[in-house]
């Protein structure tokens, strides 16, 4: 596997947030017994579908606007979808955005990567006082050196200008970069750009036929480790 990344050259570990480090899923599930059991999958569908067309349609209507008010949009558009009419369970889903759950086993493996020396990042569409919200309610901000909002870039995921906030901040080349994405369209685009990508590929989708390529795929972060020696 080391041979395959190459890891000597790797300088910065750049991860994704929403569905990577943060379970965007988690704050429809917290309101199960408001939404009703058999919508919670639906509208957690819905709303995540929803949420990242608004970032392409957007992006091509040059019309852009900032995560949160797209991830509202999104909302809106799924309780509409869904029949649901409850202004109470909207505010408090989106009040749930800034205290996502992380997955099982995103702190130890930010702060052994941290440990071990490396460098590392977030690189995500959320908006800067999403990503400062959901960091500091999940308790990672210590293990990071960098938390890069596509904000700065003005375009979301996967224009290029997004990706290249990575390189810029570090000072590095872009298969510099070791990324990783649970996205399998983000991982295409940051690959497009040069980042060297592991999918973490937590729902066993199958692969994107889009222009580049990951160089792994894992099924959560926690092989990632391996790949620095355990
Ligand atoms: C992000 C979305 C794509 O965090 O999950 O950028």
């Amino acid at each position: 596997m080391n041979d395959r990344i190459n890891l000597s050259s790797i300088r910065a570990c750049v991860f994704d947030a929403y569905g990577t480090l943060l379970d965007f899923n988690s704050a429809v599930t917290r309101e199960r017994n408001a939404i009703g059991s058999g919508r919670v999958d639906r509208l957690a569908e819905i709303w995540r579908r929803k949420q990242l067309e608004y970032t392409w349609l957007r992006s091509l209507m040059r019309r852009h606007t900032d995560f949160r008010t797209v991830t509202g949009d999104a909302l809106d558009y799924s309780l509409a979808a869904l029949g649901i009419n409850d202004t109470g369970l909207r505010t408090r889903l989106m009040e749930a955005c800034d205290r996502l759950e992380t997955f099982p086993e995103v702190p130890a493996v930010l702060g052994e990567l941290r440990r071990r020396g490396m460098t590392t990042a977030i690189l995500s569409n959320g908006s800067p006082s999403m990503l400062d919200a959901g960091i500091a309610s999940a308790g990672i901000g210590d293990s990071l050196d960098a938390v890069l909002s596509v904000e700065s870039a003005g375009a979301f995921k996967p224009a290029p200008e997004v990706y290249q906030l990575a390189t810029a901040r570090f000072g590095i080349a872009a298969r510099e970069v070791l990324f990783m994405s649970s996205n399998g369209w983000d991982i295409h685009g940051a690959a497009s750009f040069g980042f060297r990508c592991v999918w973490i590929n937590r729902s066993g989708a199958p692969a994107e036929c889009l222009p580049g390529a990951p160089v792994l795929s894992l099924s959560s972060l926690t092989p990632l480790l391996r790949l620095f020696g355990d």
